[in-house]
């Protein structure tokens, strides 16, 4: 394809403004006469990898770093993001100077020349005189001869650290033994092995480790697609994975399916392996998968004595009279080091042992560090905290009714649950602190006994009665709703058994929703959708209110959320059964039904009514960011209702991160979305454009038949576009409706579809808009081709967009 002139002229500007005179004479090559210090680069052929000497961290922060690294990164990525450090654990210390070199015995090596020493070296067998290091396009640094490029001594993709380069393996080699491992970084600033690593198990099996022992998450098996526990792998926007397994290797690597995309796959410094992208326009990295998913599920992030919350943004904090044992490292994001004790544990050693008898603090709605010591033998509380005493190294205890639980020395891996009485593994950990650390627990015990019984009796009393008064309250205004759901007050807290219950455990499945699976229930009267929420971790308090939001939005078009359920860490929205099932089962499977013209037009001015009024209508305008046919449910009458609105709200932060891991979306997706600008609600537009055609059409816009052979131009809208010039629009009208259709309404509804899927969202109309012009009060201007698939095809148009004739 050829560029026009005036993108060429931009492109060689842009490359002379981000070409220094010094690195003019940019190579890729490290030789015998040219080696490479200070601010030199080297730069593959492709401009794509650059590799020199770099100082990790933030100028302005509070810690000056005086180490710097031989390192490989983006070369077109203004934030600097190592992908391969040389000598992590020797760094180059301020001020020697140092210098990357062919050695006198041919290897690569980094030279200090103020104590002429050598820093770090490839160390390979070399057997030739004549070698060199080449940075290759696809970023692996290669020790090779110089006249026999296939004769390669020493490869950075064979030692990597916590980058999984496209083209790279991580896995076995057997005939060798060796075992290339992603390993974390220590921290933001320091290069050195953190505590994670990614390793495949000669099994073939994927994991993430702590100290190489304990396994915090598993890839499940290789299905041939995609591992069995990670299927969000092979998303659109996700790059091409392979997994290979035979006699000398195992391994796994990924493949871009275009080259020049900027894609980050690794291991970050908090234990979370993670594929992101670069986003030119915000200058950001955006990650679009990540495992585990919240911090806290990363086995001891946060370092011995600690306590993770993941609802907290700093999410690692000291257990009580704990403190942080080193506070840089803290703010440089390695907490694995954890907290210390402030004060030691007398364990009974001092000679005054009423006094100073160590105490227990309790700690609830935790989830319990691993590796308990069960004692058969205590069989109270009492007597599991007596035991914990009697052993200087037992730190904490537990005592629940499958008994007595101690820990000794440093506790790990303790997290803060947020409703311990639904989580088997929650529980009350009593910790081990110096008497001195509890000083308030004492003054309670000498205070005057009787009195605080009394109080206590009176106090209790008092509140059992008061929450007599409150359940039987509840009571009513529960059973009142239930009656009538359809009344409107409000919406309905499910006990989590009555839904199981109703959905006969789960069995009926409706559908793999995008944040969840959909079950068919029977309630009484009634029949219900109950969708289950994955990895859904908002808190209780702001789930409630957001579901309290959510519920009071009523319209014909949108779904009802007649109710929820928030118990522990499951989290149910409970909403009205729709028949007909969703728009792509009624258009894309030959299940005998065929949807007529009519119906398919009131289809169509549903759903803008719906989406018009979540923009405009209710009180905070919802964009509900997820419109695809398998949100558009079908009521009984066919009536089109909109499902999954609000989804962003009740998810919170986890929202944008199941968006873009999700699969089968993309092709809804407006350009805003990758381009990484503010979504507003054109992005609904976009994407109500795109079903629209597809309403039409009666097929997907994505599927095979519209790409033929790679020719984009059997691509639907582009079809569309191009027919609206050239006439002939009854032929783009779904063939199974054999010509039974109004063609004035199709071409309305051609042209408002082109005009939604404009690059531009200002071009776009809004949806109060397309509902004036599918229902005639507006009359639409002829659409230009949407720039994007423009570029697919090749051609130009530059029509100035303006849509409207007013009539
Ligand atoms: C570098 O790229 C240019 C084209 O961009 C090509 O002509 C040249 O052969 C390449 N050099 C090497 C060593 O691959
Ligand atoms: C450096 O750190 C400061 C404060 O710590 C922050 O405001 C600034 O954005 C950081 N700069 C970069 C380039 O990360
Ligand atoms: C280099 O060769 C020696 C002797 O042949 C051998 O013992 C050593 O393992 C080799 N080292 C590497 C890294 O292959
Ligand atoms: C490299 O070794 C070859 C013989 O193996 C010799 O002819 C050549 O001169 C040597 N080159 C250098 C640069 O030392
Ligand atoms: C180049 O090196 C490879 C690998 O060491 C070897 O198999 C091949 O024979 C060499 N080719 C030449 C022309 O020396
Ligand atoms: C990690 O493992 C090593 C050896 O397996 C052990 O010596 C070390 O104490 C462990 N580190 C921590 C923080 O437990
Ligand atoms: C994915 O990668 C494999 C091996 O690297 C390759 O054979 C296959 O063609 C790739 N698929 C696509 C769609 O690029
Ligand atoms: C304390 O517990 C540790 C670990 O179970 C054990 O090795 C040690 O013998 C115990 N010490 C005493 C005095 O019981």
């Amino acid at each position: 394809m050829l560029l026009p002139c005036h993108v060429l002229l931009g492109l060689l500007l842009l490359l002379s403004l981000h070409t220094p005179a010094s690195y003019a004479a940019a190579t890729d090559t490290v030789s015998p006469g040219h080696s490479l210090a200070g601010s030199d680069r080297l730069v593959s052929n492709n401009s794509k990898f650059a590799l020199g000497f770099f100082k990790p961290g933030n100028e302005s922060s509070s810690y000056t770093n005086h180490n710097s690294y031989l390192g490989i990164w983006f070369n077109k990525v203004s934030k600097l993001t190592p992908l391969w450090t040389a000598n992590g654990e020797n760094p180059v210390v301020d001020p020697t100077s140092p210098e990357l070199a062919i050695s006198g015995d041919g290897n690569l090596a980094i030279l200090d020349h103020a104590t002429k020493s050598i820093i770090w070296s490839t160390r390979a067998n070399i057997t030739t005189n004549d070698t060199i290091a080449v940075l290759l396009n696809n970023g692996n640094l290669v020790l090779r001869s110089s006249s026999n490029s296939s004769n390669i001594f020493w490869q950075s993709f064979d030692y990597p650290t916590d980058t999984l380069f496209a083209g790279a393996k991580i896995g076995w080699d057997k005939v060798t033994g060796l075992n290339r491992r992603l390993v974390s970084r220590k921290s933001s600033v320091d290069q050195a092995p953190g505590i994670f690593s990614l390793e495949l198990g000669l099994n073939g099996e994927g994991h993430l480790l702590w100290n190489s022992t304990v396994a915090y998450w598993s890839s499940g098996d290789w299905n041939g697609r995609y591992f069995g526990l990670a299927p969000e792998m092979i998303g659109d926007v996700m790059p091409n994975f392979t997994f290979v397994h035979n006699d000398q290797e195992a391994y796994f690597t990924y493949t871009l399916y275009d080259d020049t995309a900027i894609v980050h796959a690794g291991l970050d410094v908090f234990g979370i392996g993670f594929v992101g992208m670069w986003l030119e326009g915000n200058q950001e990295w955006f990650k679009n998968y990540r495992q585990p998913v919240v911090h806290c599920d990363v086995y001891a992030v946060c370092g011995p004595f600690t306590i993770c919350d993941d609802n907290k943004d700093l999410f690692c904090d000291c257990m009580k009279g704990f403190s942080v044992r080193s506070p840089k490292d803290w703010e440089l994001d390695d907490q694995t080091g954890g907290c210390i004790r402030n004060t030691p544990l007398s364990c009974g050693s001092s000679k005054d042992r009423t006094s100073l008898t160590d105490k227990f603090y309790p700690m609830q709605s935790i989830r319990l560090p691993n590796n308990a010591e069960n004692v058969q033998a205590a069989t109270s509380g009492d007597e599991c905290s007596q035991v914990c005493l009697s052993n200087c190294s037992c730190t904490a205890y537990s005592y629940v009714k499958d008994g007595c639980s101690i820990w000794h020395d440093e506790l790990y891996n303790v997290k803060q649950l947020s409703d311990a009485s639904s989580d088997r593994n929650g529980g009350v950990l009593y910790i081990r602190l110096a008497a001195k650390e509890l000083p308030s627990s004492e003054r309670k015990k000498n205070g005057n006994i009787s009195g605080f019984a009394i109080g206590a009796t009176t106090a209790t009393l008092f509140l059992m009665i008061l929450l007599l008064i409150l359940w039987r309250r509840k009571g009513k205004w529960f059973a009142h709703t239930l009656q009538k759901p359809e009344s409107g007050i409000g919406v309905v807290a499910f006990r989590y058994i009555n839904l199981q219950r109703a959905t006969k455990a789960f069995s009926e499945k409706l559908g793999g929703g995008s944040f969840g699976s959909v079950f068919k229930g029977y309630l009484s009267n009634s029949t219900i959708a109950v969708k289950r929420l994955d990895g859904a971790y908002q808190g209780e308090k702001q789930f409630r209110a957001e579901v309290n939001s959510i519920g009071i939005i009523q319209h014909i078009n949108l779904v009802k959320l007649i109710g929820f359920c928030c118990e522990g860490d499951n989290r149910l929205l409970v909403y009205e059964y729709m028949p007909n099932r969703s728009l792509d089962v009624c258009l894309f499977e030959a299940n005998g039904i065929v949807l007529d013209w009519t119906t398919r037009y009131q289809v169509a001015i549903g759903v803008a009514r719906g989406l018009a009024y979540l923009h405009n209508s209710c009180r905070d305008c919802i964009i509900h960011c997820d419109i695809k046919p398998e949100n558009i449910l079908l009521d009984a009458s066919y009536v089109p209702k909109i499902a999954d609105f609000g989804m962003a709200k009740i998810l919170g932060r986890e929202f944008s991160r199941a968006m873009t891991t999700m699969r089968g979306t993309i092709g809804y997706m407006a350009p805003e979305w990758i381009s990484g600008t503010v979504v507003t609600s054109k992005v609904d537009v976009y994407s109500y454009g795109m079903v629209l055609f597809e309403i039409i059409s009666g097929r997907r816009n994505s599927s095979h038949e519209c790409f033929r052979d790679g020719d984009y131009s059997f691509f639907f809208p582009m079809q569309v576009a191009r027919k609206l010039l050239n006439g002939d629009i009854g032929s783009l009208v779904d063939a199974s409706l054999k010509g039974d259709m109004n063609l004035v309404e199709v071409e309305r509804a051609c042209r408002i579809a082109c005009w939604c899927i404009q690059d531009n969202e200002f071009d776009r109309p809004t949806m109060a808009e397309v509902v004036q012009a599918l229902e005639g009060l507006l009359e639409l201007d002829m659409p230009p081709l949407p720039r994007l698939l423009s570029a697919i095809t090749g051609g130009s148009h530059s029509v100035i967009p303006q849509y409207f004739d007013s009539v």
